[in-house]
C-alpha cells in the first residue's frame, strides 16, 4: 500500500531562528507519524533542513527547479544541485510559479525531465482559477496541464511522477475546497490515467493542496483518492502540521 505523503511547502517564509523552532517540534513527531514528511524549505535553507533531518523519516524537497542542466542561468538552481543537498522531491508547476513566473505546460514538462534525470521525484503541481471553475472549465483545464505533461515526457516517465490537486482558489485563502469538490477532482484525474494504464492509476500518488489544516485534513485525508496533503500555511506551525501527519488513515 501506498504511503500517505505530506509535502510542507515554506514558501518564501523561514530564518535561521525560525526554521530551528519549527524542525525541533517537527523532529519530536516525526518517527511517531503514520506519514511519510517532506520539507520544502527556500533553497538557501536546504542545508540547514538536512542538518536537522538527517537520520530522522523526514525527507527533502525543493520548491523549484530549473529546465536546463547547467550554464548562464543567472539566479537559477540545477536538478543536480538539489540532489547534491540531499532533496528527494521537487515542486513542478506551482500555480504561484505558473502565473507570477510565466511557466507554462511546455516549461514545467522539461522540468519535470531535469528533476527526473537527477534522481529526484517530481512533484506536478495542477489546478482551476476561480474563474475557470466557475466557467465549467475546471475539468479541461486539469487534464491539459495533465495530458501536456505525459504527451511531453512519456508515460515511462511520468509513472515516477507525484501529483498534486491543487485549485488555485484554494491556495492561502482558507477556503478549502470541500472533500466532496476535492474527491471528484481526484476522481477524475484517477480515471483520466486508468485510461493511460490501469495500474499506474493504482500507484499514483495524487495530493490535495489549497488551505489544508489541522481541522478539515481529517475529512478530506478520507476520500477514497486523496492520498496525502501539500501543504503551505498550516506547515509552519508545528501543532498544526503534528496534527495532519498524525491522522489516522
Ligand atoms: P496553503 O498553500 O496551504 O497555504 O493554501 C498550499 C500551497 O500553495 O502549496
Amino acid at each position: 500500500m501506498k504511503q500517505t505523503l505530506i509535502i510542507a511547502n515554506w514558501k518564501m517564509n523561514g530564518s535561521i531562528l525560525a526554521n530551528s523552532k519549527l524542525l525541533t517540534g517537527m523532529l519530536k513527531f516525526s518517527n511517531t507519524a503514520n506519514t511519510e514528511l517532506v520539507i520544502c524549505p527556500p533553497f538557501p535553507y536546504l542545508h540547514q533542513v538536512k542538518e536537522y533531518i538527517v537520520g530522522s523519516n523526514i525527507k527533502l524537497g525543493a520548491q523549484n527547479v530549473n529546465e536546463n542542466n547547467s550554464g548562464s542561468y543567472t539566479g537559477e538552481v540545477s536538478a543536480d544541485m538539489l540532489k547534491e543537498f540531499y532533496c528527494r522531491y521537487v515542486l513542478v508547476g506551482h500555480s504561484e510559479r505558473r502565473s507570477l513566473f510565466q511557466e507554462s505546460n511546455g516549461i514545467i514538462a522539461k522540468k519535470i525531465t531535469q528533476a527526473m534525470d537527477a534522481g529526484l521525484t517530481p512533484v506536478l503541481c495542477i489546478g482551476e482559477s476561480l474563474a475557470q471553475r466557475e466557467k465549467g472549465d475546471a475539468q479541461s483545464v486539469i487534464l491539459e496541464q495533465l495530458s501536456c505533461v505525459i504527451n511531453d515526457i512519456g508515460l515511462k516517465k511520468f509513472k515516477s511522477v507525484v501529483i498534486a490537486y491543487e485549485p488555485i482558489w484554494a491556495i492561502g485563502t482558507g477556503q478549502t475546497a470541500s472533500p466532496e469538490q476535492a474527491q471528484k477532482v481526484h476522481r477524475m484525474i484517477r480515471q483520466y490515467i486508468y485510461g493511460l494504464d490501469p495500474i499506474l492509476s493504482k500507484n499514483i500518488s495524487i495530493l490535495y493542496g489549497g488551505s489544508v489544516n489541522e481541522i478539515n485534513a481529517a475529512e478530506l485525508i478520507k476520500q477514497k483518492d486523496i492520498d496525502g496533503f501539500l501543504v503551505g500555511g498550516a506547515s509552519l506551525k508545528p501543532d498544526s502540521i503534528e496534527t495532519i501527519c498524525k491522522l489516522k488513515i
